[in-house]
């Protein structure tokens, strides 16, 4: 089978480098067309950076690199970096970038690109706020025809909310981007933080890496060990919830995941509930499914496969 085109839009961030790194690492299955970059994490100066310094940890400075929106459709835009420090990408010292950005904004990109391919054969995977996607879904709407899927890190539904009590971080920073990528018709795969808090990097997943010996291997345990100091305060949970790597786990290996196929809407009014994921996991009313909600994953099989593809690098 020949690997799958995709777009990858991110605000690296430490789990979007290792969602990178995992996609850059398995050319067999995927083939990253372009890295499409937003406001999220970090402001866009850093997260179009950062993109660039990932592409070349990964030895790939030929790989497309855009800059897109610098902020929400209609707020503010609100930064982590309590969790992912200064620059976005704390913990690895890494050189700056010596490959330039692409020329263009990140928002044509996605529509030439999807616009230039037979329907049904770009997959877009937004690991941060889905400014860019709804941009371009605004601004050329026949796209919404020619995505084959998004597959995106967002949301949360029995886990709650991680940057208000009912809001997950990327939903909440553009819920109105949000709400028009989930009614844009596209079948739409959920990676919630209820299947993500269960990929859990542990001391020894993360000793793993760093024995991989390798540039790679120790600058994501670096990455690992930065980020999960603030997960482990917060939740007391085994170690840093490995986010945005299940998106392009997913591609891979679609099998070590499992989810249901509902409805999911994102809340756009209340400022108690702005940008909830409004999942109705037991089908309780009559609102189309529009989304598959993954809740689950084989942890060991997914760290077993990221280990031995970054191995790779
Ligand atoms: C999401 O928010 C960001 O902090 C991470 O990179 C991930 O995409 C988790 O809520
Ligand atoms: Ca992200």
């Amino acid at each position: 089978m020949s690997p799958q085109k995709i777009i990858i839009d991110t605000d690296p961030g430490q789990d979007d480098a290792v969602a990178i790194l995992l996609a850059l690492a398995s050319p067999e299955e995927i083939e990253v067309l372009g890295i499409t970059c937003v406001a999220g994490n970090v402001p866009l100066d850093l997260t179009s950076k950062n993109a660039r310094i990932v592409c070349e940890l990964a030895g790939r400075p030929d790989i497309k690199v855009f800059a897109g929106c610098d902020r929400p459709l209609g707020r503010d835009l609100v930064t982590a970096e309590h969790v992912h420090g200064k620059s976005g990408l704390d913990g690895p010292d890494l050189p700056d970038p010596t490959m330039p950005l692409a020329e263009g904004h990140a928002v044509d990109f996605i529509i030439e690109t999807l616009r230039a391919h037979p329907a049904g054969t770009v997959t877009l995977c937004p690991l941060g706020p889905l400014t860019n996607i709804a941009t371009a879904l605004q601004k050329a709407p026949d796209i919404a025809e020619k995505a084959a899927k998004i597959v995106l890190m967002g949301g949360g539904y029995f886990e709650g909310g991680n940057i208000t009590s009912t809001a997950e971080f990327n939903i909440y920073v553009d819920p109105q981007a949000a709400d028009i990528v989930f009614k844009s018709g596209i079948p739409i795969v959920v990676m919630p933080l209820d299947v993500t808090h269960k990929a859990l990097v542990t001391k020894p997943r993360n000793d793993a890496f760093r024995a991989l010996g390798t540039q790679v291997g120790t600058a994501v345990a670096q990455m690992t060990d930065f980020f999960e100091r603030f997960d482990i305060e917060k939740y007391g949970s085994a170690g840093a919830p490995l986010h945005d790597p299940c998106v392009t786990a997913f591609l891979i290996n679609p099998e070590l995941f499992s989810g249901r196929h509902i409805n999911v809407e994102i809340e756009t009014q209340s400022e108690l509930t702005m940008g909830m994921t409004v999942a109705d996991w037991w089908r309780v009313t009559d609102r189309p499914a529009n989304a598959t909600f993954i809740n689950d994953l084989d942890a060991d099989g997914f760290f077993t496969l990221l280990t031995e593809r970054l191995a790779r690098l």
